[in-house]
C-alpha cells in the first residue's frame, strides 16, 4: 500500500480547546473513525491575529496533521475557517497533495441556519477575526439573500474560556455586555449563533443573558451531520479513514495542561501529547 492509501484518522484543528466542542459533536454522531485533535494552545487566541499570521499558523497545523497520516482535516475553528481555509484549499493543497482535503465549519453552519430562524434576523457572536472577515454575512447572502446577519465581536470570551474563567461570576459582565450590544444593533434577531468553537463553554451564561425567544445555536452537531453527509457523498475519502474509535490529542502547549483542561471540557480523562509546530 502506498502512503496515499493507508487509512488514517480524521484531523480536527483549533487554536486551542474550542475545537473539542466540534470533536465532541462529531464523535457523538460518528464514534467509529479514529480522530487526531491538534490544539495550537501555545499561540492561542487566534481571534485577534492578522490574516497572514492565522493563515501561516493554520497551514503549519494542517501539514502536521497530514504528516500524522490524516487524509481529511476539519478546521474546527471559525477564525481559521474564515481567514485560512480558502487559501489553503486553492493555493496549498494542489501543491501539498491534491488527494487530501481540508474542510471548514462556516459553510455547513450557514446551510443549517436556513431551517432555524423564523424572523430571518440572525446574530453571530465571534472573534474579531471572524466578524471582521464578514465570512458569515457573505455565506448567508449567497444562500439566503433575504436574511439579515449582524455580527458581534466578543474579544473577551476566548480568554475567559482558555483561562478557565467561563463559570466565574466575573464572566457574567462580559457575556451580558456582548449580548446587549448584539440585540441593540438588531432587536429582531431570533437566532444567535455561537460562531466561535470556544463559546459553547459559556452557553449557560449566554442563554441566561438573552431573552427567552432568542435561540442560541452551537456548531458541534451541525458540523457532525455535515461531515457525515460529506463522507456519504465521497466514498473515496470515506475509505481512507481508519476506524478504531480512538482519539489522540496533540497540543503545542504543555501536555499536562492540555490533559487537565481538555478533561474538564470533555468531562472525561484524556492524555495529550506535546508537539512543536
Ligand atoms: N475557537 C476559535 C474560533 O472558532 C478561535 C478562538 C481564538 O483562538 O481566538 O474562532
Amino acid at each position: 500500500m502506498s502512503l496515499h492509501s493507508v487509512p488514517g484518522p480524521i484531523g480536527i484543528f483549533d487554536s486551542g480547546y474550542g475545537g473539542l466542542t466540534i470533536l465532541e459533536g462529531i464523535r457523538r454522531l460518528m464514534p467509529e473513525p479514529d480522530y487526531l485533535y491538534l490544539g495550537d494552545n501555545a499561540r492561542a487566541p487566534y481571534g485577534t491575529r492578522s490574516f497572514e499570521v492565522v493563515y501561516q499558523f493554520t497551514l503549519q497545523a494542517v501539514k502536521r496533521l497530514f504528516d500524522e497520516g490524516c487524509h481529511l482535516v476539519i478546521l474546527g475553528c471559525n477564525t481559521a475557517s474564515a481567514k485560512a481555509l480558502r487559501t489553503i484549499q486553492q493555493n496549498d493543497l494542489p501543491e501539498i497533495d491534491p488527494s487530501r482535503r481540508v474542510l471548514g465549519i462556516i459553510r455547513p453552519t450557514v446551510e443549517a441556519l436556513g431551517g432555524l430562524t423564523r424572523s430571518g434576523h440572525i446574530g453571530v457572536f465571534g472573534t474579531p477575526g471572524t466578524i471582521r472577515s464578514r465570512s458569515y454575512e457573505m455565506e448567508v447572502s449567497k444562500l439566503y439573500p433575504d436574511f439579515q446577519v449582524t455580527g458581534q465581536e466578543c474579544p473577551m470570551w476566548v480568554p475567559l474560556v482558555e483561562n478557565r474563567e467561563a463559570d466565574s461570576p466575573g464572566a457574567d459582565y462580559f457575556v451580558q455586555k456582548y449580548v446587549d450590544m448584539l440585540l441593540t444593533a438588531d432587536p429582531k434577531i431570533d437566532t444567535a449563533l455561537l460562531g466561535c468553537t470556544h463559546y459553547p463553554l459559556l452557553i449557560r451564561k449566554i442563554r441566561n443573558a438573552v431573552p427567552r425567544e432568542v435561540q442560541v445555536i452551537t456548531q458541534g452537531d451541525i458540523v457532525a451531520r455535515s461531515l457525515r453527509d460529506y463522507l456519504a457523498r465521497h466514498p473515496e475519502m470515506d475509505a481512507k479513514i481508519s476506524r478504531g474509535g480512538s482519539c489522540r490529542y496533540l497540543t503545542t502547549e504543555s501536555a499536562s495542561k492540555f490533559s487537565e483542561m481538555g478533561s474538564l471540557f470533555l468531562s472525561k480523562h484524556i492524555e495529550a501529547e506535546s508537539i512543536i509546530l
